[in-house]
């Protein structure tokens, strides 16, 4: 192991942590609390710093609303070094917000079972851990029916997304299609993120018009989600974070037997499993593609392009074994040539594909950790191990950087690291794959 850069993988970490309780993802650029990123982080704090781990998860949850909904941000401090800050979100509309902390009204993918469940599996005194995840469970649970009881209108055991960064993967050129449908006004505002990081990695100024348009259609709505299941022109299946809810549930069905005496939750969640498991394989997978797709609810159709986020179910255990290696197959096919690292965002024979924007196309360290971990569960040992090999070098390489070229010669002298550096989830997954063989 390269002991300098685990050390400086702490060190990432460790500067991010804030005297709140809460990690942000990038100095200057993300300067608040992500639900994902919290996520992905409290699994690096877990292997050397638990108090810190238990603090994050701690403080995501406590900023949980009345109803179940966990926010995509958690607005702890005022910083207008970002844009749209609390403000614009106002999620003060809604009236079972949280009283405590100002958030956004969208939510992102539910990570927050599957953490509790890897801080144990890391954890070295078990029963202390299991002791935190005993007072925080149930706000897991009760964010899942939050998600059962108001995202699946047609009752399928699958949950919407209503805008593209409830999605975490914000400017993916699968919203393309959905960008086509609408035509919102141009807004006039001032974005702090190009501030920070090179336009070119960035979405565009109409995609901006775009997610501020579904923000405030939600807003003139207060948030409500039936009124957003109506009217929103952004709605979608998405398979990474139904996968991601799946993985979260089996992860809390362990759990919950782990802890004992929770018969009544386990039953219901084995039954939204069942469910989503079945809906998912048989909705979301394309034949002709060879993967899964996102599903446009709204239009009803799906939307038919690959991205890494079609390969995420291994992650969750949904596809058969031959179906696994179906998936497989289109990855290394499309994705995984000798000239590229593993795994490219988007497709790269895709016309819409951009390696150096955003979601367009680069590699994302929290996709690869999720692959990986797949990858290894369904017995690919080869794929996996090349999965963490590619990460490790290109942060070996680069730095921890926000996401990365997937080309190996990008015929340019620059880094190709992108994005905000130093940031957090690519060097608390750095610690967590270095010590998953
Ligand atoms: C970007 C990413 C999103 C992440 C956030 C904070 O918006 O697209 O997935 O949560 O940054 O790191």
């Amino acid at each position: 192991m390269n002991e300098e850069l685990y050390k400086k993988a702490i060190a990432v970490l460790d500067a991010n942590f804030q005297e709140g309780g809460f990690t942000i993802p990038s100095a200057g650029l993300y300067p608040f609390q992500w639900k994902w990123d919290s996520g992905f982080i409290a699994i690096g704090f877990a292997h050397y710093d638990v108090e810190k781990a238990k603090a994050e998860m701690r403080t995501l949850l406590d900023a949980q609303w009345e109803n179940g909904f966990i926010p995509h941000i958690v607005f702890h401090t005022d910083n207008d070094s970002y844009f749209p800050g609390a403000d614009f979100h106002q999620s003060e509309l809604h009236p079972l917000s949280s009283k405590k902390y100002r958030s956004t009204g969208m939510t992102q993918p539910p990570v927050t079972g599957f953490v509790l469940q890897e801080m144990y599996r890391i954890a070295e005194d078990k029963e202390d851990m299991l002791n935190y995840i005993k007072e925080d469970i149930d706000k897991v649970f009760e964010n899942h029916v939050y998600f059962y009881e108001n995202r699946d209108p047609q009752n399928e055991g699958l949950v919407y997304i209503y805008h593209n960064w409830e999605s975490g993967t914000d400017n993916s050129p699968v919203w393309d299609d959905i960008w086509k449908t609408m035509n919102p006004p141009e807004y006039t505002f001032v974005r702090k993120d190009t501030t920070h990081v090179d336009a070119s990695q960035r979405p565009t100024k109409r995609e901006y018009d775009h997610y501020l348009h579904i923000i405030d259609i939600a807003k003139q709505n207060n948030y409500d989600d039936a009124k957003i299941a109506e009217l929103s022109p952004f709605l979608v299946q998405d398979p990474l974070f139904n996968a991601m809810l799946i993985k979260s549930n089996q992860a809390l069905i362990e759990l919950y037997e782990l802890i004992g005496g929770n018969e009544e939750k386990i039953k219901t969640i084995l039954k939204w499993q069942a469910k989503s498991i079945k809906s998912f394989n048989e909705k979301l997978f394309d034949a002709e593609l060879g993967a899964y797709v996102h599903y446009d609810l709204r239009n009803e159709k799906p939307i038919r392009h690959i991205t890494s986020s079609s390969f995420s179910p291994l992650f969750a255990n949904i596809p058969s074994p031959e179906r696994a290696k179906v998936l497989v197959k289109t990855m290394m096919d499309k994705f995984g040539g000798d000239d590229k690292y593993l795994c490219a965002s988007f497709d790269p024979t895709n016309d819409r594909f951009n390696p150096k924007k955003y979601w367009r196309g680069p590699v994302w360290i929290n996709m690869n950790w999720m692959l990986f971990l797949g990858l290894k569960n369904y017995g690919f040992a080869d794929v996996a191990a090349r999965m963490k090999h590619d990460s490790i070098e290109l942060i070996e390489k680069y730095g921890f950087y926000e996401y990365f070229d997937c080309r190996k010669n990008t015929g340019e002298d620059n880094t190709p690291g992108y994005g905000g550096n130093n940031f957090s989830w690519s060097a608390a997954l750095f610690i967590d794959m270095v010590n998953t063989d």
